[in-house]
């Protein structure tokens, strides 16, 4: 098969696996393979550590992008092939893989470099078009050469005295070379102004958690991801006299960087559907130090039919493993999203590619499992330390945001409190 898709296919049945005809070359095989996956991060001033827009930038690595890419380590992209479809799934196709691989074998080489194909274009402004409102970190935060991963909430300036219907929201990293994640939140509680004027201005450290309750997600951003749209009749309510709350992961990059991020919102209509959070999570954490394969299992079950159409998993860094699962009243179990290497670094908010209908009384569940040794080299703790549930980078969290669909607004607040009743004794 990989042979014919390459050759005509009046070659295709004479030759044998792996003997191309024509050796992969950079021109015609490798390079729109990276265009296409690798450089919307591999491209200078990007998040990736070099680029690959060019051919030597290629062919000086060419044995380490054949063995990222054949341990799936790249492009980024944790869930599991086969268990949930999302929007903007990164993959190569098991063909892609082996062309790199040949390629490498090969020696990397040129082909016609004149004919090969000019890396893409990349847009510079908004993906949307202008955006409503703008608004960006109050003044630059700056991040020093050398530290350990900095996490940081930031208040934006924003209150409405009515209430805004968010249709997209997308963040801009203001220095792509360190920012590494952001989410971002809804305070109307005050809290969030409260905790940064306690450090002397307009943000705080902040890692597991905001340190307040929300009011609510306008959603998040990593590196590659790619604002969506809501669907018709959707869209996320920002109540009126709230603050935006915008947590920043930044991994500092060697040299003093400042960074000045932001985003844009486009408004549309109050939604005529219902829309919600729903978490599946379980606080009962207590990990004794040295315990390589520790389990966690929570359930949900839902009082009402529902839409579910996107998934969030969260831990923080001893967890190794993240599945959640819908079982059907009937006994049929939809796959949700399953990480078997789980990287604190690669949070991921997940879009279903289709809606998925899951009937009142389905049963959710999560299924979570941590490595707290001193063999697991992403522990904050060496030697290990008992790890219980908490918002600090040496604790741990087990939870799962669904977001899900209610045929109309009216319906959210009776879904919660039936989703509560149902749920009390679990
Ligand atoms: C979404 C952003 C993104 C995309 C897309 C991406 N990379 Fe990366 N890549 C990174 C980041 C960030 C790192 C640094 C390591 C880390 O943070 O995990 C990296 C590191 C690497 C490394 C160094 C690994 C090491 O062990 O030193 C290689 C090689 C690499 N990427 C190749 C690729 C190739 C080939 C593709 C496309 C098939 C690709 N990357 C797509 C972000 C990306």
């Amino acid at each position: 098969m990989k042979v014919c898709v390459l050759l005509s296919v009046l070659t295709c049945g004479v030759l044998t696996a792996g003997s191309y005809k024509n050796k992969p070359t950079y021109s015609a095989d490798i390079a729109p393979i990276l265009n296409a996956n690798c450089v919307s991060c591999h491209r200078p001033g990007q998040v990736a550590p070099f680029s690959l827009l060019t051919y030597s930038d290629a062919a000086k690595r060419a044995t380490l992008l054949a063995e990222v890419t054949k341990s799936h380590y790249m492009p980024p992209w944790k869930p599991e092939p086969g268990f949930g479809e999302f929007k903007g799934e990164r993959r190569l196709t098991p063909e892609q893989i082996q062309l790199i691989s040949d390629w490498a074998k090969a020696g990397a080489p040129p082909g016609d470099l004149k004919t090969a194909p000019a890396p893409p274009v990349f847009a510079t402004g908004w993906s949307q078009g202008k955006p409503d409102v703008t608004l960006a970190l109050q003044k630059p935060f700056e991040v020093p050469a050398e530290s350990p991963d900095i996490y940081r909430c930031f208040v934006l300036p924003f209150q409405s005295e009515q209430a805004k219907y968010v249709k997209v929201m997308e963040f801009r990293a203001g220095n792509p070379r360190i920012v590494h994640h952001a989410l971002v939140y809804l305070d109307n509680t005050g809290q969030a102004r409260k905790l940064a004027a306690q450090s002397g201005g307009d943000s705080y450290p902040c890692f597991g958690g905001t340190g307040f309750v929300l009011a609510g997600s306008l959603g998040g951003w990593a590196p590659g991801a790619v604002p969506y749209p809501l669907g018709p009749g959707l869209a996320r309510t920002i109540p009126p006299n709230t603050d935006i709350v915008i947590q920043i992961h930044y991994h500092p990059d060697g040299k003093p960087e400042t960074d000045l991020s932001q985003i844009g919102l486009w408004y549309g209509e109050a939604p005529t559907k219902g829309f919600t959070p729903i978490l599946v999570l379980t606080r009962r954490i207590d990990i004794p130090p040295g315990d390589a394969d520790y389990r966690v299992h929570a359930s949900l079950v839902l009082p009402q039919d529902v839409q579910v159409i996107g998934i969030t998993p969260h831990a923080h860094y001893v967890c190794k493993e993240t599945k959640v699962e819908a079982t059907l009243p009937d006994g049929k179990v939809v796959p949700l999203i399953w990480i078997k290497d789980w990287d604190f670094n690669w949070q991921g908010q997940y879009q279903f590619a289709q809606p998925i209908s899951l009937p009142k009384g389905t049963t959710v569940t999560l299924d979570f499992t941590y490595d707290n040794s001193s063999g697991n080299p992403r522990n904050p703790s060496n030697p290990p330390k008992r790890i219980t549930w908490g918002e600090q980078t040496t604790d741990e969290m087990a939870i799962a945001f669904l977001s899900v669909v209610l045929p109309s607004p009216a319906d959210v607040q009776p879904f919660r409190r039936a989703l509560y009743f149902a749920n009390v004794r679990h």
